[in-house]
């Protein structure tokens, strides 16, 4: 069965466009990137049909991270068309839960802090935007650590 996982945080140009990145490559790297699909959108609309923040694509392609998603903003309909989705803090899963068509769909919003390696110090991925160069290898830190587990619960999901 095809598992279909979208991340979302608030402009769709930092957290959630490396999320999706990194997830994909730890899908590729285990070769399942015919069952396991991603995207990426942000509760904010007013970066769509950008490219990723310059800074944050800067940061992803010196860990090898090459970010080419154009921003959107999440619809109604994506929880018919997603399994899981992931949000970066409280303001988007606020946001996301608002938007979910029922209870049901809105079961299907997760925390990406609930797939944070144990002995992590955040509860939340930190927005970047208004942040130094060390808020982006911060939630790249994050991601990178999150994402492993993720999948790991996905494939172990999978198997019950
Ligand atoms: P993101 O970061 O939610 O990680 O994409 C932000 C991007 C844009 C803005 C805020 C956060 N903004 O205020 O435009």
């Amino acid at each position: 069965m095809k598992q279909r996982i979208l991340f979302v945080c608030l402009g769709n140009i930092c957290r959630s466009p490396a999320a999706e990145e990194i997830f994909r490559v730890a899908v590729a790297r285990r070769g399942m990137q015919a069952t396991i699909t991603t995207d990426s959108a942000g509760t904010y609309g007013g970066h769509a049909g950008e490219r990723s923040d310059a800074r944050m694509r800067r940061a992803a392609a010196a860990r090898g991270y090459e970010l080419t998603h154009l921003a959107r903003r999440i619809r109604e309909e994506d929880f018919e068309r997603f399994d899981r989705i992931i949000v970066m803090d409280e303001y988007n899963y606020e946001d996301v839960h608002r938007l979910a068509p029922s209870r049901e769909l809105a079961n299907k919003i997760f925390r990406m802090r609930e797939f944070f390696p144990e002995g992590t110090r955040y509860t939340y991925v930190p927005d970047p935007y208004y942040e130094g160069h060390e808020g982006f290898e911060l939630v790249l830190d994050l991601l990178e650590g999150s994402c492993e587990r993720l999948l790991e619960d996905l494939i172990s999901t999978k198997e019950q």
